[in-house]
């Protein structure tokens, strides 16, 4: 969702600025822009409408643009269509003030109507020229950009990544945010700003994660933040320890396979970090026993795959530790006045750890008393800093906007929780925790021996690319897998797709079934099977087709159209196997239909927005 990025220094700022958005550009966005300023502060804006290819092209790959300091943003359509003028950068009536803004304004309408009251105009249709009008009327008002910045930040009410150039003050950027992610990075005279880290790989590991209401002045290749009230403060340096060819595509046609191809090794990651002689052991997140035997329920939030994983927790958790699990969508959680006792212990999912709503529904937990457990990807990101604890999942960076490693790595963070929760409460024996352990420590190798055979997925993917619904069914873990699936196909195929409890189908939505409606079975717990396998005959004898992925060892139903087998393992946790084939499935449709796979329209990878 939007990316900032900025640059000052000894480069041609245009083509710097042009290679941040590059590599933000899997956030997903429908517009783009660039301002760069000149020694003298004259600032020039350019803007193009669709992918970043149109903005290069205008600018010669930022080559016409001369300056070295500027700023440049990809807009995902908030406030008004995608079109080139909202596209950001904005600017005031005379051009002097230019900013790019990442976030929502909410109260934009109020300050709008105030502005026009002073005798401001307006072009666009955004809340951005609305803040940039907004930081102008407070320049104007005290000529001092760190009190035209801090009068912003108490004025408006939302979020905001902004990053601001005057034209008096050429070769400066000012900027600030508030639960919008900005980082910062210096090296060899030279700063650059943006929205995330693989923005500033190829620059600088060291990098400032600027909090909420700082304000960052970059000039003369350094940085200086202040507070609100325009006092100096100190902002610790974060060393950058991942790879920067972990963010790219190594030889893949598209992140996506990329990322589906490394689960056998993020799983064995986050199985490293967790597990310890045999044993789950959660002193690197200093989570001790001790805190988890006071907790006497769980609540589990997070949104799309990652409330999937949050799903498929609770029916482990409750299994194998014997406690109440409920499991909630963010974004409903925080406006749900839910009855809480205080002993429960919340656990945010998260792969951005920047997720709006997710971010919301920690808050509300918090401020309900519980303590918060956060199972985040991405280091030093909002939900890290702001959860009591944080179970860092070992994926990397995860580009593509349909998750897959990510949630792999989540899926197995959730059943060291659960072994963990059971050991504390003494619910699993030792033997038992040792026996499930073992099994956790065979799943990468069994994911990567599904993964030696796409070919027949991807054959199915071919024949059945040209249908036009599709379902798929399951019942406990198996329906939070096909919950994934669904998710996964919709999002990059664009196949309308519904996930159902196999025994609701009939209930229902079995009146969509028609000839030809694509059915996808999940058949891996042995007691369940049967029952699901009755509930795709009665889909089978109106002509669905159906296809199944079983655990070897399940007798699918005689008359499925498709089979594919996952190996063996402990029944909590076939979850990890189940969902490979329907995330190859959903990729193969994608490339055969010939989308976007990496970046599915109208979404983003990291959704900052309510
Ligand atoms: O960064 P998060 O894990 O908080 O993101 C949550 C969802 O937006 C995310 O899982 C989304 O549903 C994915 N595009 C699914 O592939």
């Amino acid at each position: 969702m939007c990316g900032i990025v900025g640059y000052i220094g000894k480069k041609q700022a245009a083509p710097v600025l042009l290679e941040g958005l590059t590599k933000l550009e899997y956030r997903g966005y429908d517009s783009a822009g660039v301002a760069v300023s000149d020694a003298c502060g004259k600032i020039e804006i350019v803007k193009a409408q669709g992918k970043l290819k149109e903005l290069k092209k205008k600018t010669n790959d930022g080559k016409s643009l001369g300056g070295n300091c500027g700023i440049g943003h990809t807009r995902w359509a908030t406030h008004g269509v995608p079109n080139e003028t909202n596209a950001h950068p904005h600017c005031n009536d005379d051009g002097t003030i230019v900013a790019v803004h990442n976030g929502i304004i909410e109260n934009y309408a109020e300050l709008k109507a105030k502005l026009i009251r002073r005798g401001y105009d307006f072009y666009s249709q955004t809340d951005t020229e609305v803040a940039t009008k907004l930081v102008d009327y407070y320049y104007k008002k005290y000529a001092e950009p760190l009190k035209a910045v801090s009068e912003f930040a108490l004025k408006v009410r939302g979020t905001y990544a902004l990053a601001v150039l005057f034209a008096d003050r050429p070769e400066e950027i000012y900027a600030i945010r508030k639960d919008s992610p900005m980082v910062i990075g210096t090296a060899g005279g030279d700063c650059f700003l943006a929205s995330d880290v693989p923005a500033l790989l190829s620059y600088t590991r060291d990098v400032y994660y600027v909090e909420n209401f700082q304000i960052a002045h970059l000039k003369d290749g350094k940085v200086d933040f202040y507070n609100l009230d325009s006092e100096r403060i100190d902002v610790p340096v974060t060393k950058i320890t991942w790879d920067a060819k972990a963010a790219e595509k190594n030889g893949y046609e598209h992140f996506m396979l990329k990322e589906i191809y490394e689960q056998p090794r993020v799983v064995e990651d986050t199985l490293n970090y967790l597990v310890q002689g045999g044993e789950i052991d959660f002193s690197e997140l200093q989570l001790r026993g001790e805190a988890l035997k006071s907790v006497r329920g769980i609540v589990i939030v997070g949104c799309g795959s990652a409330y999937h994983v949050g799903v498929a927790m609770q029916y482990v958790i409750e299994d194998l530790a014997r406690m109440p699990v409920r499991v909630e969508l963010a974004s409903e959680f925080r406006y749900r006045n839910s009855v809480l006792s205080g002993e429960e212990l919340l656990i945010v999912i998260s792969q951005s750890g920047e997720t709006a709503d997710s971010i919301a529904a920690l808050r509300e937990a918090k401020e309900r008393g519980l303590k918060t457990l956060a199972v985040v990807n991405v280091v030093g990101s909002t939900i890290a800093r702001e959860a009591d604890w944080v179970l860092y999942t070992k994926a990397g960076p995860e580009i593509s906007v349909a998750t897959t490693k990510a949630y792999s790595a989540q899926l197995v963070a959730g059943y060291a929780i659960a072994i963990k929760l059971a050991s504390v409460r003494g619910t699993v024996s030792a033997e038992e925790r040792r026996m499930l352990v073992a099994q956790l420590r065979l799943l990468p190798e069994k994911i990567r021996e599904i993964l030696q055979e796409p070919t027949a997925i991807q054959q199915f993917a071919a024949e059945t690319m040209d249908r036009k619904n599709a379902f798929f069914i399951g019942r406990g873990i198996d329906y939070a897998v096909s919950m994934e699936g669904s998710l996964k196909l919709k999002e990059i195929s664009y196949i309308h797709s519904e996930a159902y409890a196999a025994g609701e189908l009939k209930h229902g939505a079995i009146s969509l079934i028609e000839d030809g409606t694509l059915v996808f079975g999940v058949l891996t717990q042995e007691g369940l099977a049967e029952k699901t396998i009755s509930n795709l005959e009665e889909t089978k004898s109106r002509n669905a087709h159906v296809a199944v992925v079983a655990t070897k060892g399940i007798e699918p139903p005689k008359t499925c159209d498709r089979i594919f087998y996952i190996p063996q393992t402990d029944p909590h946790f076939t979850a990890s196997l189940s969902v490979i084939p329907l995330q190859l499935y959903s990729y193969y449709l994608s490339v055969a239909k010939g989308n976007n796979v990496d970046q599915p329209r109208n979404l983003a990878k990291s959704v900052t927005v309510e």
